[in-house]
C-alpha cells in the first residue's frame, strides 16, 4: 500500500468528473487500499479518487467510532436523499477552511463494494454527510459549492485541520466548533 499525493484546489482533477469503473481489476483494488491508507494518513472522514488524481468513480469512508472496517464503494450514486440540515464541513483538498452549509438528513445510496457486488446503504448523520460530499467529488463539486453567503466559510488554524472528531452533526441551532474534516 502506498500513502497517494493529496490533490489541493485549485488542481483541476477535483472540478473534473471521474468515469464509472466498468472492469474492478488488481488496479482498482489496489487504488482503494492505497486510497484508504491516505485516508487515514490524512485525518480524514473520506477520501474520494479525484482527490488523488484519479478520475474513476470509487470513494473510501470510515466514520470513526462506527464503521469497524473502511467502506469502500465503487460507483456510488445518491438514489434518494430526504430532509435538510444544517452542518459544519471541511475537506482535505480545500486546507484551512471550514464552512457551515446545508445536507440531506438522510440518503440512500447504490453502489458495488470491491468485489463488484451491488449494494445498498442507507445512511443519517455523519455517514450521510460524507456520502454526499464524496459523491460530489466524483462530480467535480466541492462543499464550498455549496454555500450560501460568503460568512459561512471560515478560516482555522492549523492545528485545527488534523482533529476529526465524530461529534454529532450540529443541528442549526446549537452550531458548537466541532470539527469534522470530511474529506
Ligand atoms: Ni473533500
Amino acid at each position: 500500500m502506498a500513502i497517494l499525493k493529496l490533490r489541493i484546489v485549485p488542481d483541476p482533477f477535483l472540478r473534473a468528473k471521474a468515469k464509472r469503473i466498468t472492469r474492478i481489476d488488481a488496479s482498482v483494488q489496489r487504488l482503494a487500499d492505497d486510497m484508504v491508507e491516505t485516508m487515514h494518513h490524512e485525518g480524514g472522514l473520506g477520501l474520494a479518487a479525484n482527490q488523488v488524481g484519479v478520475l474513476r468513480r470509487l470513494i473510501v469512508i470510515q466514520i470513526p467510532e462506527q464503521d469497524e472496517e473502511p467502506r469502500v464503494l465503487i460507483n456510488p450514486e445518491v438514489v434518494e436523499a430526504t430532509g435538510e440540515r444544517q452542518v459544519e464541513e471541511g475537506c482535505l483538498s480545500v486546507p484551512g477552511y471550514r464552512g457551515h452549509i446545508f445536507r440531506s438528513e438522510s440518503v440512500r445510496v447504490k453502489a458495488q463494494d470491491r468485489h463488484g457486488k451491488p449494494l445498498k446503504i442507507n445512511a443519517e448523520g455523519l455517514l450521510a454527510q460524507a456520502l454526499e460530499h464524496e459523491i460530489d467529488h466524483l462530480n467535480g463539486i466541492l462543499y464550498i459549492d455549496h454555500l450560501k453567503r460568503h460568512e459561512d466559510l471560515w478560516k482555522i488554524e492549523a492545528n485545527e485541520e488534523d482533529g476529526v472528531s465524530p461529534a454529532p452533526a450540529p443541528q442549526p441551532e446549537v452550531l458548537t466548533p466541532v470539527e469534522v474534516s470530511v474529506g
